[in-house]
């Protein structure tokens, strides 16, 4: 079959690849028929999470339909139109009964962080990802959501990470009626973090990024305020200014390890890799928020961070809140929104690739190229 192979940082090819197979009776086999890259995936391709290995495949927000059964599972059958959640969770372990499906101790056993994530590296489990024709996807009673009736299979995809994440973000914000909220990043996570912010009662969202058309893209689709970080001067006091010297409520990181802005934190966190990716984004976060405010971090980092305001989190009594989305508990609530109409992901979607062309998509969506916001990836055995 033809999946996305990884060769180094900076460097991904389509190939043929074999083809997976059942390694336990409650695996099935999924036919991708849609899948993204994620801005998660650009921590893997520019090399900042560790153990990422030579001739892994990416890949974790894909929907496809079910080709082949384990013995025991019992929830799906052949020909099922799926959307399988980013992670793997067994349902069954006591994370996953607290609803941390992000967190699965099953899945990822010798990690004492996160649970297993297709397509991210031997960190997060060493499963291969949905970039490719098939993939093996396991725990199959309990991930994969059958599409329901009528629902645009490029909305199904944007549920599987997007939605939910820009949803727990807002949600972990603890957003209060009428609170000022101010999130870093107008990819795809912060554009959806900003719509969602108004459904916990947001009184004022404001989206910050340096991204010209994403952030004209986010002020129409989220119905917010945004600024370009580069002609504010400073952002922490531009947000003080803007709030009466208080700070905002609410602050969500949506940017992660990528972030720009810093040269110092560019250089360490991103050339170097002496920390753990740049935190600029974070480091904003903490000084723009009011004392006693939230911090919601949904942007990824490596699993060490430095050259972060720690003492200002302590000194403002900030809490701070963060994790992988947990797909699998947001899922029915957010089917509702879409089948309502009240939020409508696909929207993001600017650009429908081959499986074939993998490099040219990552390089666009790397670089933000050609005014992409998300990028999605339709391989050959699927239809259009
Ligand atoms: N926690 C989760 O479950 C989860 C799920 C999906 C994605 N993520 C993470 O969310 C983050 C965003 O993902 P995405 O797909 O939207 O990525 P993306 O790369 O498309 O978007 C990131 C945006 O941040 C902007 N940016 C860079 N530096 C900035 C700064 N200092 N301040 C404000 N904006 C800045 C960039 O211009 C870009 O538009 C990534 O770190 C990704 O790994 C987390
Ligand atoms: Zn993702
Ligand atoms: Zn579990």
């Amino acid at each position: 079959m033809l999946a996305m192979n990884y060769r180094g940082p900076g460097r991904v090819r389509a190939e043929e690849k074999p083809m997976p197979e059942i390694l336990h009776p409650e695996d099935c086999i999924v036919k991708v028929l849609r899948s993204c890259i994620c801005g998660s995936d650009l921590h893997l391709y520019n090399g900042n999470v560790p153990d990422t290995r030579v001739g892994s495949t990416f890949g974790h927000e894909f929907v496809g339909e079910v080709v082949e059964l384990g013995s025991e599972v019992n929830k799906l059958k052949l020909g099922d139109k799926v959307l399988v959640p980013f992670n793997i969770a067994c349902g069954k372990c006591s994370f996953c009964r607290q609803g941390l499906y992000g967190n699965c101790h099953e899945s990822n056993p010798e990690a004492t962080a996160v649970g297993g994530i297709f397509g991210y590296s031997h960190t997060a489990g060493g499963y291969d990802g949905g970039q490719a024709e098939y993939v093996r996807v396991p725990y199959a009673n309990f991930g994969p959501t059958i599409i329901p009736e009528g629902m645009d299979l490029d909305d199904a995809v944007m549920l599987t990470d997007v939605v939910p994440t820009g949803y727990q973000a807002a949600e972990m914000g603890g957003i209060q009626p009428g609170d000022t909220v101010v999130i870093f990043g107008a990819g795809p996570i912060g554009i959806m973090a900003a719509k969602c912010s108004w459904l916990f009662g947001a009184g004022r969202v404001i989206v910050i990024d340096q991204n010209e058309f994403r952030l004209e893209f986010v002020k129409n689709y989220a119905k917010c305020e945004s600024y370009n970080f580069r002609s504010l001067g400073d952002p922490v006091e531009f947000i003080k200014k803007t709030t009466d010297w208080l700070g905002a409520d609410v602050c969500i990181d949506a940017v992660g390890a990528e972030a720009a802005g810093s040269a110092m934190q560019t250089i360490t966190g991103r050339k170097t890799l002496l920390q753990a990716g740049s935190a600029t984004a974070l480091f904003w976060a903490i000084n723009s928020v009011k004392k006693g405010g939230i911090v919601s971090i949904v942007g990824v980092y490596g699993p060490t961070g430095n050259l972060v305001p720690i003492g200002n989190v302590l000194n403002k009594g900030i809490t701070i809140r963060a994790n992988q989305a947990s797909v699998k508990r947001l899922l029915p609530k957010l089917i509702d929104h879409v089948q309502k109409g009240t939020i409508k992901p696909k929207a993001l979607i600017t650009h429908r690739m081959p499986l074939r062309n993998i490099s040219d998509a990552y390089r666009i969506f790397s670089d933000k190229l050609d005014n992409c916001i998300k990028p999605i990836l339709i391989p050959p055995t699927a239809k259009e």
